[in-house]
C-alpha cells in the first residue's frame, strides 16, 4: 500500500577487538576509518547473497569528526571499503549514542522506503581523539549557568547520580562492576563474543605486526578487594573509579539493517525486527539517567511495558547510571536479563561505536533465548540525553506465527 511503513530488520552485526586508548594500545598506530573499513568488508564477506550496488546508505558515528574520523566518515568508509562509488555515506554524531542514531536515522529511511538496505556503524578511536578535543563551548553555557560545569565531565555527572541517588552506593557499584568482569570472563570461554568480532591487523614501532583477535580491556578475575582501594579521579573522596567505570578505548562497530521484505528478497535472515525507538534529554549534569525517560517513552510508543522486555543490553558507561536505571524500574542489581555477556565496564565503550555492540549482542542472545518477545538497547548520552531502542525476537513462536500469517 503506498505510504504504509515497512518493517526494518537487523540482519547481522559485527565489531573490531576494542583496544585501550593510548601509546600502548594495540590500534595505537591503527586509522579509525581502517577500524571501519573492516567491519564493512566483514559484513560484505559474510553476506555473499548481498549485492554491494544494492546498500543505499551508510552512516557511521564518531564523537570527534576530525582527522581519521573526519571528512564525512560515511562516505569515505564506504569508498575505503570497495563499495560501488554509487552507494553514498554520511557522518552521525550524538556522542555515546552516535551508532544507536546511525541505526534509528536509517531504519526510519528505511521504513519509509528511502532506502532498502543500509549499513549503520560507528567509530571511537580515543587515543587519536582524547574526550573533549577540540571543542569550544559557548561562554553563555557557563555565564547564563545553563547547565552546572560538571555537566562537561562525564565522570563528574556520575557523581552527580550518586549524590541524587544515595542507595547507589559505591559498594554496589563495584558489585556490579565486578559481575561485569565475570559474565564478560564466561562469555569469551564459552566462545560467544569472538562470533562477533572481525580479527584486526596491527603494528607497533616495538612490537611490529599483530593481529587483534580479542578485546584488550577485560581483567578477568576482579574482585571487590581489587576495587576497594582505587582513585576516585573525578572527586576526592568520590565513587567513581577506573574499576566501575569504562575506560577511554578504540574500536569501530557496523550492522547490516534492511527492509523486510528486501530481507525476503535476498535471502537474509533477520536477526531482530525494530519495534520502536525513542531519545529523551535529562539535565545535562546527570546524564546517566537519560535511558529512564527514553526507555518509558520508546515503551508507551510501542505500546509495551518493562514487564514485557524479556533481556536488556544496557551501556554501562558508569555502573551508578545502570544501577540508577534498575532501581527505577524495579530490577535487581544482578537480574540475568541484563547484559548477560558483561558490558562496557569489562569490555570497553570507544564512543560513538557502542550502541551496535549493543545491538550485535542483543541479536546473539535472541538466539539463545526464542521464549524471549522483546529486548532493548539502551544507553546514556553527554550534554544529559537517552536512548532506547525496542527489538523484537524473531525466533519467538508468535512472530513467526504472525510472520506466516501476513
Ligand atoms: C576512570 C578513568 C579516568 C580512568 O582512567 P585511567 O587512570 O587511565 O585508567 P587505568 O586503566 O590506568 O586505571 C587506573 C588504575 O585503576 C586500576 N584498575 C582499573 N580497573 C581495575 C580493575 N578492574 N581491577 C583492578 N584494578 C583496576 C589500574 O590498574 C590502574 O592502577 P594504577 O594507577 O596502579 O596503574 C577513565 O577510564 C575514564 O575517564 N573513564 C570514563 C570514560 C567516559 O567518560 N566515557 C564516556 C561515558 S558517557
Amino acid at each position: 500500500m503506498p505510504g504504509s511503513l515497512r518493517d526494518v530488520v537487523f540482519v547481522d552485526g559485527v565489531r573490531t577487538p576494542f583496544g585501550k586508548a593510548g601509546q600502548q594500545g594495540i590500534y595505537a598506530q591503527t586509522r579509525a576509518d581502517d577500524l571501519v573499513v573492516k567491519c564493512i568488508r566483514e559484513l560484505l564477506r559474510r553476506h555473499p547473497g548481498l549485492p554491494p550496488e544494492r546498500v543505499d546508505e551508510v552512516a557511521v558515528a564518531a564523537t570527534t569528526q576530525i582527522g581519521d574520523q573526519g571528512l564525512t566518515i560515511g562516505r569515505m568508509a564506504a569508498l575505503l571499503a570497495g563499495l560501488p562509488k554509487s552507494v553514498p555515506g554520511f557522518a552521525v554524531d550524538r556522542m555515546c549514542a552516535g551508532a544507536m542514531t546511525a541505526v534509528t536515522t536509517t531504519a526510519s529511511g528505511i521504513a519509509s522506503g528511502a532506502y532498502d538496505v543500509v549499513i549503520a556503524g560507528g567509530v571511537e578511536h580515543m587515543g587519536h581523539h582524547p574526550m573533549g578535543e577540540g571543542v569550544d563551548p559557548n561562554p553563555r553555557i557557563v555565564a547564563e549557568r545553563l547547565v552546572d560545569t560538571s555537566a562537561l565531565v562525564m565522570g563528574q555527572t556520575a557523581e552527580n547520580v550518586h549524590d541524587r541517588f544515595p542507595q547507589l552506593t559505591k559498594d554496589r557499584c563495584d558489585a556490579y562492576a565486578v559481575a561485569s568482569q565475570r559474565k564478560l570472563a564466561e562469555a569469551y570461554a564459552a566462545g560467544r563474543i569472538q562470533r562477533d568480532l572481525v580479527p584486526v591487523a596491527t603494528r607497533s614501532q616495538e612490537q611490529g605486526w599483530g593481529l587483534a583477535t580479542s578485546d584488550e580491556p577485560p581483567r578477568p578475575g576482579t574482585t571487590l578487594d581489587d576495587l576497594a582501594g582505587l582513585k576516585t579521579p573525578f572527586r576526592p573522596h568520590g565513587r567513581v573509579t577506573a574499576g566501575n567505570a569504562a575506560g577511554l578505548n578504540d574500536g569501530a562497530t557496523a550492522c547490516l539493517l534492511v527492509a523486510g521484505e528486501t530481507a525476503t528478497e535476498l535471502g537474509l535472515t533477520p536477526r531482530m525486527r525494530m519495534v520502536g525507538y525513542a531519545f529523551a534529554g535529562v539535565e545535562p549534569e546527570v546524564m546517566g539517567v537519560g535511558p529512564i525517560p527514553a526507555t518509558q517513552k520508546a515503551l508507551a510508543r510501542a505500546g509495551l511495558t518493562i514487564d514485557d522486555i524479556g533481556l536488556f543490553e544496557v551501556n554501562e558507561a558508569f555502573a551508578v547510571q545502570v544501577l540508577a536505571f534498575l532501581d527505577h524500574f524495579g530490577i535487581a542489581d544482578d537480574d540475568p536479563r541484563v547484559n548477560p555477556d558483561g558490558g562496557a565496564i569489562a569490555l570497553g565503550h570507544p564512543l560513538a561505536s557502542s550502541g551496535v555492540r549493543l545491538m550485535t549482542q542483543l541479536a546473539r542472545h535472541f538466539e539463545d533465548h526464542p521464549e524471549v518477545r522483546y529486548g532493548l538497547t539502551t544507553m546514556c548520552i553527554g550534554i544529559g540525553m537517552g536512548g532506547t531502542v525496542i527489538w523484537e525476537n524473531p525466533n519467538h513462536a508468535d512472530y513467526r506465527k504472525e510472520q506466516l500469517a501476513a
